[in-house]
């Protein structure tokens, strides 16, 4: 699918199709494979009732973010399985977040998502920062996804783009609080990861230092 114009994506979207050439691509799986290493996989559940989310996932970055059923949603230091510090974010995510974040300081949090299967995520604000001046950056790996966004109410109208591995898609401005989700994937539409899936990682500054 051709990248669409410009003028059809809501203010503050920025969609950069092919940002990351294949072998850009394969040397970001293996820092990740590294990432994963130090810090497992581990499956989110939502806030109150328990249910376990489709995705798993993991960070790297002074902060990540994690939820279970008592605590919810949150931003903390350490691993919530093993309790050590996340792994640092790699340079060249450091790097893709001063080329396109258009923002001084660097990102504090790189959310690591794993999708398989029929992993999907449900339209979402990314709220639980503070500073919401930077934007969220976000690379996609693996699989083709549909993912979909909208704007500041969950109600707006939305429009679907098919995001494939290399993608990078950032969420600022206007549109830092916009809805967005990710309604399926495309099993078997990339060699990239051995196993298939995809990875998304989202880079985000989350405020208060
Ligand atoms: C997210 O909103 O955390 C993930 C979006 C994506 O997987 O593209
Ligand atoms: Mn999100």
């Amino acid at each position: 699918m051709p990248a669409p114009p410009p003028s059809s994506l809501p203010d503050g979207i920025r969609y950069l199709p092919d940002y990351f050439d294949l072998a850009a691509q394969q040397a970001l799986v293996e820092d990740i494979r590294a990432v994963v290493e130090a810090a497992p996989l581990f499956t989110p559940a939502m806030p109150r009732t328990g249910k376990e989310m489709s995705v798993r996932m993991t960070n790297c970055g002074g902060l990540g973010w994690v939820t279970d059923k008592v605590r919810g949603y949150r931003y903390q230091a350490t691993h919530p399985v093993t309790g050590a510090p996340w792994p640092p974010i790699p340079p060249v995510l450091l790097g893709l977040w001063r080329a396109v974040a258009d923002h001084p300081a660097s990102p504090q949090a790189c959310l690591v998502n794993f999708y398989s299967g029929t992993a999907k995520m449900g339209l979402h604000q990314d709220r639980d920062e503070t500073d919401f001046s930077a934007p969220v950056v976000s690379v996609s790996l693996g699989d083709d996804c549909l993912f979909r966004v909208g704007g500041l109410q969950r109600t707006d109208p939305t429009r679907s783009l098919r995001l494939r591995s290399g993608d990078v898609i950032v969420l600022g401005g206007p549109s830092r609080l916009a809805f967005h989700g990710v309604d399926r994937l495309y099993a078997g539409t990339s060699t990239l990861l051995r196993n298939g899936g995809r990875i998304n990682l989202t880079l985000r500054r989350v405020g208060g230092d």
